[in-house]
């Protein structure tokens, strides 16, 4: 059945599969849109690279899926929002969604203690960061954790908790929990751990990613530039298949695609290659 309303898909990209966490709040937000998603394995990771790398490569990105004939962009990973966003926005002619690490909703709790911002070493260096950070820290100390290596561990395998605690619990050894009210998941990858974090931490910090933050953010956009597919809600059933392109520029393709699937399906979303 072909869908009536707007046909054109939805780009996604990540360096990985750190994005695929977006891309699930985004198929539970619109789940009657058309997603092509692209991980920039080959350049895995972004995180640790020189600032003007990472723009050029999420440029080049960009410039592919445009070509994909995409109505919109999420960029899927926050070290590439700091690199290259304005960039990205300036070459888009259509609406373009970033993640920012969500420090506005860790604040917004109002808790006492610090809050740990969890990130690329990049995306922490990045001026976009401290000037967020600026903006909040006269009502909460917010405290950059930068996690280098984390990245990889994740791509080698995600569901590989042991190797993922130990990083954990070396990287919040001289942490003490009561000190501390939130943490702030600034890299898409972390999301994919979040178990693990919260294990490592314990059950009384708040554990907070930007993921569902950007699937209403572009839901809205959308509805705003009359860009959403128009089938009807009500009257149609949820698709039980989510329509997902996927392209991975690194080697081990079918691997790293069924990695892409599998980490879809732990949240409950089968999907297929859309029928164009
Ligand atoms: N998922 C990317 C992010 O949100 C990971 C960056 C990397 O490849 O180091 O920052």
């Amino acid at each position: 059945m072909k869908n009536p309303g707007t046909p054109s898909p939805i780009g996604v990209f990540d360096s990985g599969i750190g994005g695929i966490s977006v891309l699930a709040e985004l198929i539970k937000a619109l789940p009657w849109e058309k997603f092509v998603y692209f991980a920039d394995t080959l350049h895995s990771p972004y995180g640790t690279k020189p600032e003007e790398a990472v723009r050029s490569l999420s440029l080049k990105v960009t410039e592919f899926l445009a070509g994909m004939g995409i109505k919109s962009l999420v960029v899927a990973c926050n070290t590439a929002t700091s690199a290259a966003i304005n960039e990205i926005r300036r070459m888009c002619p259509f609406p373009v969604i970033g993640m920012e690490p969500a420090i506005k909703p860790a604040v917004e709790l109002g808790s006492a203690g610090k809050i740990l911002v969890m990130a690329t070493p990049l995306t922490l260096k990045s001026r976009k960061f401290n000037e967020l950070v600026h903006h909040y820290q006269h009502r909460a100390e917010i405290v950059p954790v930068p996690c280098v290596g984390l990245v990889e561990i994740i791509e080698r395998n995600p569901s590989c908790s042991q190797e993922v605690e130990a990083y954990l619990s070396h990287l919040f050894s001289s942490v003490s929990a009561e000190d501390i009210s939130a943490i702030v998941l600034g890299c898409t990858h972390y999301v994919l751990i979040k178990k693990e974090i919260a294990h490592v931490v314990g059950d009384k910090i708040t554990i907070i990613d930007g993921n569902s933050g950007t699937a209403r953010r572009l839901r809205t956009v959308l509805q705003n530039a009359r860009l959403l597919n128009t089938v009807n809600a009500e009257k149609s059933p949820i698709p039980v298949m989510a329509q997902v392109t996927f392209y991975i520029s690194g080697i081990e393709r079918e691997e790293r695609l069924a990695q892409c699937k599998q980490l879809l399906r732990k949240e409950g979303i089968f999907c297929e290659e859309p029928v164009s």
